[in-house]
C-alpha cells in the first residue's frame, strides 16, 4: 500500500454509494485510487468529482485492497466473493452475507473486535438494527437484556432512491387534488399513510424480512442468542431518518437515571431527553448526522424491570454509509486490509 488503498465502491450511483464516496473523501480515508461501479445502465456516467462509472467484469474486479458494496443482495452474492478472491476485503451493505458464520457483522462502537476473524467479507448491519444496538450496548453490558419489544418507524430512503421519488410524487399529486399513479415501491400508497409492512413477507413467514433482520442481527452483534426480540417494522412517510420505540427488559435492575448516564457516556450516542421542553430525537433533526439520538428514557409503566427508549438516526449515514466507512477505518487501523484471506 503506497500512498493509500485501491478502493472499489459498488453501487456508487445509489443513495448509500454516493454518500460513501463523499465520506471517503471527507474523512480522509487513505486512497490511492477510487473506482466507482454500478449497473450496466450507468456505465460511462461521470459522477461529481469526475470519477467515471465502470461495469462489473472478471477483469475489472481484480487488484483492489478494499471493495465497499451497496448495490443489493444479488450483486453482493455474485460479486463480493470475486472481489475477495481478487485480493480485496469487502465491506457489504446488503443482507446477503450478514448471518453467514464466516462473516463478521460489525457496528463500529459495539463489536469492532469481531473484525479480526474476517475471511474476506465483512457485513454492515441492517439500518434499523444498527442504530438500535448502538443504544443497547451500554445497557446490555451493565444489566443484560432479557427481552426487547421494538416498533420501527422507517423512512422511505431505506428502500432506495425510487421510493423517495414515489413518496414525493404521491404527496404532490394528493396535495393538488390529483389521482396518484399505482404504487410501485410499496404495496400501498405511502403518502399520508403508515404501512405495517417494512421489508417483504416470505410465503411461509408472518414476519417481514426486515423484522427477521432486527431479531437475528441484534443477537449476532450483541453476541447473545438468549435475547428475546419482538419486532414490528412500519414504513412511514418520512424521507430520511428511522425512529424506533424500544422496550427493554433487563436481567438485572437498571434505573432510568443510570441508563441515561450510561447512554450519555456511550460512544456514538447523543441523549436528547427533556420532554417538558419538547426535547427528544426527531428524524428531521437526525438527517445528515452520524450520531444515534436517544430520548424519552423512562421506566416502563407496565413492568418494574423494563425501560422505554426512543431511538433515531439517519439511516443512510449511521444506518449504512457512515458505519461502512468506520469499518474500513477500523480495518485500516488494525492492519486487516491486505491480510491473507479466503473468500467466504
Ligand atoms: N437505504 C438505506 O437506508 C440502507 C441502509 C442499509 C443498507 N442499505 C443497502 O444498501 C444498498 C443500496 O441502497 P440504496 O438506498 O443506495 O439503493 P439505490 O439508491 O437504489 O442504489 C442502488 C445502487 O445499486 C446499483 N446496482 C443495482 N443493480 C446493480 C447491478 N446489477 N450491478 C451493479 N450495481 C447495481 C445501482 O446502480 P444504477 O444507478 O446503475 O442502477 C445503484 O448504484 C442495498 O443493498 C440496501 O439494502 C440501504
Amino acid at each position: 500500500m503506497a500512498g493509500g488503498y485501491r478502493i472499489a465502491v459498488v453501487g456508487a450511483t445509489g443513495q448509500v454509494g454516493t454518500l460513501m464516496l463523499r465520506l471517503l473523501e471527507e474523512r480522509g480515508f487513505p486512497a490511492s485510487e477510487i473506482v466507482p461501479f454500478a449497473s450496466q445502465r450507468s456505465v460511462g456516467r461521470e459522477l461529481d468529482g469526475g470519477l467515471i462509472v465502470q461495469g462489473l467484469s472478471e477483469e475489472a474486479v481484480r487488484g483492489f485492497d478494499l471493495a465497499i458494496f451497496s448495490a443489493g443482495g444479488s450483486t453482493s452474492g455474485e460479486w463480493a466473493p470475486r472481489f475477495a478472491a481478487g485480493g480485496a476485503v469487502v465491506v457489504d451493505n446488503s443482507s446477503k452475507w450478514r448471518m453467514n458464520d464466516d462473516v463478521p457483522l460489525v457496528v463500529s462502537e459495539v463489536n469492532p473486535h469481531a473484525l479480526a476473524s474476517h475471511k474476506g467479507i465483512v457485513a454492515n448491519p441492517n439500518c434499523s438494527t444498527m442504530q438500535m444496538v448502538v443504544a443497547l450496548k451500554p445497557i446490555h453490558r451493565a444489566a443484560g437484556i432479557e427481552r426487547l419489544v421494538v416498533t420501527t418507524f422507517q423512512a422511505v430512503s431505506g428502500t432506495g432512491r425510487k421510493a423517495v421519488e414515489e413518496l414525493l410524487s404521491q404527496s404532490h399529486a394528493l396535495l393538488h387534488g390529483k389521482e396518484i399513479d399505482p404504487p410501485s415501491a410499496y404495496a400501498h400508497q405511502i403518502a399520508f399513510n403508515a404501512l405495517p409492512h417494512a421489508g417483504s413477507f416470505a410465503p411461509s413467514d408472518d414476519h417481514t424480512d426486515e423484522e427477521r433482520k432486527l431479531i437475528n442481527e441484534t443477537r449476532k452483534i450483541l453476541e447473545d442468542d438468549h435475547i428475546a426480540v419482538s419486532a414490528t417494522c412500519v414504513r412511514v412517510p418520512v424521507v430520511n431518518g428511522h425512529s424506533e420505540a424500544v422496550n427493554i427488559q433487563t436481567r438485572e435492575p437498571l434505573s432510568p437515571e443510570r441508563a441515561r448516564e450510561l447512554l450519555q457516556a456511550a460512544p456514538g450516542v447523543k441523549v436528547l431527553d427533556d420532554p417538558n421542553d419538547a426535547i427528544y430525537p426527531l428524524a428531521i433533526n437526525a438527517d445528515g448526522k452520524d450520531e444515534v439520538f436517544v430520548g424519552r428514557i423512562r421506566r416502563d409503566a407496565g413492568h418494574p424491570q423494563a425501560l422505554d427508549l426512543w431511538v433515531v438516526a439517519d439511516n443512510l449515514r449511521k444506518g449504512a454509509a457512515t458505519n461502512a466507512i468506520q469499518i474500513a477505518e477500523l480495518l485500516h487501523e488494525k492492519g486487516l486490509i491486505g491480510a491473507p484471506s479466503t473468500a467466504a
